[in-house]
């Protein structure tokens, strides 16, 4: 592909379903010319209790589908796949990859005080000690509680996305007991799918702890990756958007709807993704 082609060319983002739209919205603030291709695959939600050989390969078959959309660059917006992917996945591809773990970490190193910072993500991810890793190698003597929060993903596939849903209050009071009386200061939201729920979490916390959205983290480094390669679209032309998703079509739309505050009905298409 030519740069000035490479202009042209969307940029694709992937994510086991809703969670990545907290990616995409921010992409959409920050690049607001570019043409995006978004990839939920609500067909095999969640990932994040899978093991890692099948969230690569759901990985592998996520990133070909959108290589076939021709997009210029690959964001994993998915807290889980970024953690499993091996460190060496993107000289695999043709174009830029990112996921999402090292910006966050980078950004959560910069904003805790105490030194000591929580992080709440997939089963998979936690196993995977990925964000630990990453904080560890910028700096060594920050403390980090990791906790999964399972429930999470499937109550925000299933829309119980209000900060006063009592079920979801519930489930939050549970999983973030072992943050009560500590000094934890800064918040991972390790899943893109957790800034969804977000006000939830933050009231059920009870105090004012910054939330690092591992979604929104990333989106800067895109910027940097496609400025480098003379990719980035023209200021001024019509960008296009598209949306697919792997199964329950009507609910990937509404809950995205209720997220994005816009219709995207007629721009979403299913596909099987377990043909590429
Ligand atoms: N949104 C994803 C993540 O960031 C995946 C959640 C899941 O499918 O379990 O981890």
């Amino acid at each position: 592909m030519t740069e000035m082609n490479l202009s042209r060319c969307p940029i694709g983002v992937f994510d086991s379903g809703l969670g990545g739209l907290t990616a995409f919205r921010e992409l959409r603030r920050l690049l607001p010319n570019e043409d995006i291709i978004y990839f939920g695959d609500t067909g095999r939600v969640p990932y994040g209790t899978k093991s890692r050989e099948t969230i690569l390969n759901y990985a592998k078959q996520d990133v070909d589908f959108l290589l076939g959309q021709k997009v210029k660059m690959v964001i994993a917006a998915c807290g889980t796949v970024s953690a499993n992917v091996p460190e060496d996945f993107a000289d695999s591809l043709p174009v830029p990859f990112t996921g999402v773990v090292q910006h966050t970490c980078a950004a959560a190193v910069k904003t805790t005080k105490t030194g000591h910072i929580g992080i709440i993500a997939t089963p998979a991810t936690i196993r995977s000690k990925a964000y630990e890793t990453y904080i560890h190698r910028i700096s060594p003597e920050t403390r980090v509680t990791a906790l999964h929060c399972s429930l999470f993903v499937p109550l925000v596939e299933n829309g119980f996305i209000q900060s006063d849903n009592p079920v979801t209050r519930l489930v939050a009071e549970q999983y973030l007991a072992p943050f009560f009386g500590t000094d934890v200061d800064t918040l991972i939201l390790g899943c893109t799918h957790y800034p969804l729920i977000s006000e939830a979490v933050l009231s059920v916390l009870g105090r004012e702890v910054p939330l690092v959205d591992s979604g929104g983290s990333c989106v800067g480094s895109v910027l940097d990756a496609l400025a480098e390669r003379d990719a980035l679209a023209q200021p001024g032309r019509i960008r296009t958007e598209a949306y697919f998703c792997s199964a329950r079509r009507a609910d990937f739309t509404r809950v995205a709807q209720r997220f994005l505050g816009r219709s995207i009905d007629a721009l979403t298409k299913e596909i099987d993704v377990e043909g590429y």
